[in-house]
Formats: C-alpha cells, structure tokens, sequence
C-alpha cells in the first residue's frame, strides 16, 4: 500500500462510470483550461460535465476565473476530457491535490494531455496575446517554493523514482501542434514556474530572464511531471497576458530623482508597471476563441493519428 492508496480514485472512477455514457468514459485527449479559458468546453460535442465536488479527492478551485468541473465530449469524433478549472499550490492544496486529477485522466486511458495557461512575458519581444509552445521549463524546488510535485514515496513500485524531463514537452505532439495551427503559436518558449501568488519583483523578472525563461507562471508544471509519471505525452499552450516586470537595476533607483529635486529641477515622474488578475483575465477572455480553435484543430489532429 503506497501513498496512491489513499487516493480514492476507484470511487472517482466509479462515479464516472455511473454519469458517461459508454462512449465518454473513455477519452483519448485530456485538456486543462488555464485562467478565463473554461470556454473551451463550447468545442465539446454532445458534452457531459461533472462538477469537482461529486468527484472523491478533487479539491475546490478558489481561484477567480477558473470553474470547476470536468466536462466529457467529443472534438470531431475523438473523446476528450477537459478540466474546466485546476488547483494551484498557492491556493492551499497540498501537491498531491494538484496532480490528483491528472493522474485520475491517465487512469482513464488519456494518451496526450494539452494544457493551456496564463503567463507574463519575460522575453521582452513576446506581445500581450500571443500564445507560446512551451518546449522547456525552469523550476528548480525551493527556488521556485512548493517542492517538486513528485516528492514522497513512489506511486507504486511499477513507478519509476527518477523522472526524465529532457522531453517532458512531447516533440511528437509539439509537431501536432505546429502542423495544426502553424500561424497560432509561436514555438519554443520556455516557462518558468515561481510558486506565486506574488507576481514578480524587477530583480525576481531579471533572474527568471537571465535563467533564459521566455514567459512565467503559477501553474502547470506539478501537472506536467504528474503527467511525465504517468507516461502521457503533453503540450502546454501558454497565452501571453501580460508583460512580466523585468526592469533594469537603474529602474528601482531614485537617487537621481532626489538629486533632480534637491537641484530644483522637475522630472517626470517613473511609471513602474504592475501587473492585475483582471488584466490576466480579460486578456483570456480576449483569446480564448483562437485558444479554443487551436485546442480543436490540435484535437483533431491527433486523432487521426
Ligand atoms: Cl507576470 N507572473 C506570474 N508569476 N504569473 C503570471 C503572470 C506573471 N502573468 C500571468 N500569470
């Protein structure tokens, strides 16, 4: 009896098993829905939702935005599950509740999971709106607060203890990705993940940058190695909402202000950015439909093959 013990996923599944019809219980595509992009769902066919709490071992998602439930349907004729809402660390719930879900869709038989999330620029030619392919990702545990979602005793001994990421962002599917929606995303970013719910210091965006991160968020990647550990191929489509603070040291200086205003003269006054949820938000609000138009044809895609 390992942790996964525990882990009421029988039940979950049994619930399941009494609310799908026979061909919903079975998806091949597991989808996330990161902030303000629950709409997703609208590409669903003949779609079934569960809401978090009828499910043994969800969590609530306390984050404004973010629904809660899995919606079961069809994109085309490929089964899919998405998660219309997801849990963060920052929230409150232990790592084990973050990856929960994940590791339940892969009980369900998801071949490829696609993730979406928000994410602030770091790289200073990322527009606002843009949506990236991450290929990496920095998270070094502790650096990055909350452990690594893979911390305790193995799942079970058929678990490996020692998970690779040199391609936790499948090429196979990445290729999907691109051959799906070539002029929708951008490729090859580089995600780094901080613990939030604090945004970033300057210096925080100048290290997160200099560490040759292109975008940063609170989310996705205890996911991603739950999902690593569970032997699904996974993409993460990162909608950019905003600039991150990446200012220059001479930015946070004011000496020079001072010395301006101590020789009388007036000097316009510093506008130092800062970033708000509902900036996040109504920038998902503004994208999810090509987020949703990517998400199907990428779908679609892998279904045929
Ligand atoms: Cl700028 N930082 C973090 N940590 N998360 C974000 C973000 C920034 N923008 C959206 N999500």
């Amino acid at each position: 009896h390992g942790p996964s013990s525990a882990l009421p996923f029988a039940k979950a599944l049994d619930t399941l098993a009494q609310v799908l019809p026979p061909k919903l219980l079975k998806p091949r595509v597991g989808i996330v829905c990161g902030s303000g992009l629950s709409t997703l769902a609208k590409s669903l066919r003949d779609v079934v939702e569960v809401p978090y709490e009828k499910l043994a071992g969800f969590g609530t998602s306390t984050v404004q935005g973010h629904r809660s439930a899995l919606a079961f349907g069809l994109v085309g004729d490929v089964p899919v599950v998405a998660m219309l809402g997801r849990f963060h660390p920052y929230e409150g719930h232990p790592l084990r509740t973050v990856t929960y879900p994940i590791r339940l869709l892969a009980k369900l038989g998801v071949k490829e999971l696609l993730v979406t999330n928000a994410s602030g620029a770091l790289n200073p030619s990322y527009d606002v709106g843009s949506i990236v392919l991450i290929a990496d990702h920095v998270a070094i545990p502790n650096l990055a607060g909350p452990l690594n979602a893979l911390f305790g005793p193995t799942i079970s001994p058929d678990y490996p203890r020692f998970v690779p990421l040199s391609d936790a962002y499948s090429r196979r599917v990445r290729k999907e990705v691109m051959r799906a929606a070539y002029e929708l995303a951008k490729e090859g970013g580089t995600y780094a993940y901080v613990s939030g719910p604090t945004y970033e210091t300057p210096a925080e965006g100048r290290f997160l940058r200099a560490a040759g991160a292109d975008v940063v968020g609170m989310s996705t990647v205890p996911e991603i190695l739950a999902a690593r550990e569970e032997g699904i191929e996974v993409v993460v489509l990162s909608l950019v909402t905003n600039k991150a603070v990446v200012g220059e040291k001479e930015d946070g200086w004011v000496g020079e202000e001072i010395l301006d205003e101590i020789m009388g003269e007036v000097a316009p006054p510093k506008i130092q950015e800062t970033v708000s949820h509902e900036e996040v938000l109504e920038v998902g609000r503004r994208r999810a439909e090509v987020m949703r138009l990517l998400v199907e044809r990428v779908v679609t895609r892998l279904g045929a093959t």
